[in-house]
């Protein structure tokens, strides 16, 4: 129905939740739309583009209410090559150390690259200009998830807001935003977790503070493992942390001999993966992969190695390391919160092998 390729890993039928199968990434720096996945928390409106307004308010000198006609007019269009990642990708390795009840359980594709057309929500933010005591810009959508009986919203800070990146999006790989992500208008918001980057935005407030929506007040949150959740608890989740993952060999078995081995990984703001190693095992002894130079500053880079498999159960690991010399953890259960986010250990995959 969304225009999905028809292998997509579907966690949820409604509200859709799916991702493509890794190797469907594999290889390519941008991801087509069809297997970019999916990732929503109530029913996808239906908004139409000819009477969609975005409203933008709250500690501004002017409020201002614009079409997408004038969005697309009265400021600057800019096209950028962002990834998004969940902050619940690779999920399901949490869910094998200790149960996560109530949580998508996704794999490694949970990440996807597309290039973004629209104007900087900067632009925008300048024309309203943000009064005194502006510290955060919070975005409201009509979406509404039936499990907290709230519109989907969420927040970043003013500075993040004003540093030109973030976009306001009306297109995605050359086409219209489609619906499913979004469309008519989204806020992409490079290098945060994929849960700040609003579909179906129709607000902007600028506050004093962040978004009290749920999902930015109580969700997206890293809790200690033992706690319970509750407004304003554990660490709110905005910057990614590094991460990798392995997209090929994608399956249970292989033949043994000469194997392409391909992946991601994805530097934290701003920063670039210089190094990522390649282990049979288990980390004991490492190759070093070739790297992809990143297709921008705000996307992930591919890599990809061959190594000989010899017959049998194989476990291939890797793990990336960026610019300032720091590298992932190695395991999942020393990163287990009780809501399954930020799992960036060593990206592991097990296969028979002949
Ligand atoms: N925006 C709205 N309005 N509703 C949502 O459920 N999900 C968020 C974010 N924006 C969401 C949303 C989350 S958790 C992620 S990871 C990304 O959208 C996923 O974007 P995609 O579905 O286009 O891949």
């Amino acid at each position: 129905m969304w225009g999905k390729r028809d292998d997509m890993i579907v966690h949820d039928e409604e509200p859709f939740n799916a991702e493509p199968p890794p190797a469907a990434l594999a290889g390519q720096p941008l991801t087509p739309i069809e297997a970019f996945y999916s990732r929503n928390h109530g029913p996808s409106p239906d908004l139409d583009p000819a009477t969609w307004r975005l409203r933008i308010g709250g500690l501004v000198d002017r409020e201002l209410v614009l079409s997408l006609a004038e969005l697309q007019q009265r400021f600057t269009p800019r096209t950028e090559v962002v990834t998004l990642e969940c902050a619940g990708n690779r999920r399901a390795e949490l869910l094998a150390v200790r149960p996560i009840p109530g949580q998508v359980p996704w794999g490694p594709a949970t990440i996807s690259t597309a290039t973004w057309t629209g104007v900087s929500l900067a632009d925008v933010l300048a024309a309203a200009g943000p009064g005194a005591g502006a510290a955060h810009v919070a975005f409201a959508a009509p979406d509404v998830s039936p499990s907290v009986d709230q519109p989907y919203g969420s927040s970043i800070p003013l500075p993040k807001a004003c540093s030109g990146e973030v976009l306001l999006a009306w297109g995605m790989n050359g086409v219209p935003l489609p619906r499913i992500h979004g469309g008519p208008v989204r806020v992409v918001v490079p290098g945060y977790i994929g849960a700040r980057s609003v579909k179906w935005v129709q607000r902007i407030s600028i506050q004093a503070g962040p978004s009290e929506s749920y999902f930015q007040a109580e969700d997206y949150r890293l809790l200690p493992p033992d706690a319970e959740p509750g407004p304003g608890r554990g660490i709110s989740l905005g910057p990614l942390t590094m991460t990798s993952g392995i997209l090929c060999p994608d399956g249970e078995r292989v033949p043994a001999g000469p194997t392409d081995v391909i992946g991601y990984a994805f530097a934290a703001e701003g920063r670039t993966i210089v190094r990522v190693d390649v282990s049979l095992d288990r980390g004991r002894t490492w190759t070093q992969a070739a790297v992809d130079d990143p297709p921008s500053t705000w996307a992930w880079q591919l890599w990809h190695t061959t190594l000989d498999l010899p017959s049998g159960p194989a476990e291939i690991t890797a793990r990336a390391w960026d610019d300032t010399g720091a590298t992932q953890p190695e395991f999942p259960a020393s990163l287990w919160n009780p809501a399954g986010y930020d799992n960036n250990s060593w990206a592991r995959i097990r296969v028979d092998v002949g």
